[in-house]
């Protein structure tokens, strides 16, 4: 059974993990995450977390960040997502990504947003099946192993 479910601080220790696991430059414009370094913190407290839950396991987890303004508040970024690598082709993400939905919307979120590494094409293609479309592109954004790379904004409209 795969069940979805708000983050506690509890999770702390195994969304760093599924951190580190997945972490590349494929996928992670930012350095590698520092050792010891908490998931949560200042940044990010566990109410903007979704987890994806196997069998008692956390396995991937989401997290969502609401427009800072009253003007945007009703457009939600997702800036974090990952599933650990042994879980990973089992539509884990797409059922958080499904479940971030329903969630923002009962809100009254009309948007969700996201950036996305232009090589980064397993998430590409998990982002498009999601129904997710392309906003704009800022070419070259990041140098990455040397090599330059784009950043892709995505959106998908809720209404
Ligand atoms: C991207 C990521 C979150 C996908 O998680 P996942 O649970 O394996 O994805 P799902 O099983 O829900 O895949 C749904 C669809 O996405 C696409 N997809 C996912 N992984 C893919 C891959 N490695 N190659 C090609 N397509 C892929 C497929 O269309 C897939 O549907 P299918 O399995 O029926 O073909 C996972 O690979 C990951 O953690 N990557 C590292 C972190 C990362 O890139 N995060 C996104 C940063 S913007």
């Amino acid at each position: 059974v795969l069940e979805v479910r708000s983050a506690t601080a509890v999770d702390d220790s195994t969304l760093r993990a599924i951190d580190l696991a997945t972490w590349s430059t494929q996928v992670s414009p930012a350095p590698v995450p520092a050792e010891g370094q908490p998931f949560f913190g200042e940044r990010l407290s566990p109410d903007d977390v979704l987890v994806a839950v196997r069998d008692g396991e956390v396995v991937g987890y989401v997290t969502l960040r609401p427009g800072p303004l009253p003007s945007n508040a009703h457009v939600v970024q997702v800036n974090g997502l990952a599933v650990h690598p042994s879980h990973q082709r089992q539509g884990v993400a797409r059922r958080l990504l499904d479940e971030a939905a329903t969630r923002v919307r009962r809100r009254g979120a009309r948007k969700l947003t996201l950036r996305v590494l232009g090589h980064n094409a397993a998430a590409r293609r998990l982002y498009a099946s999601c129904g997710y479309v392309v906003e704009g592109v800022l070419v070259d954004e990041f140098v990455l192993d040397g090599v330059p790379v784009d950043d892709v904004f995505m959106a998908r409209f809720l209404d």
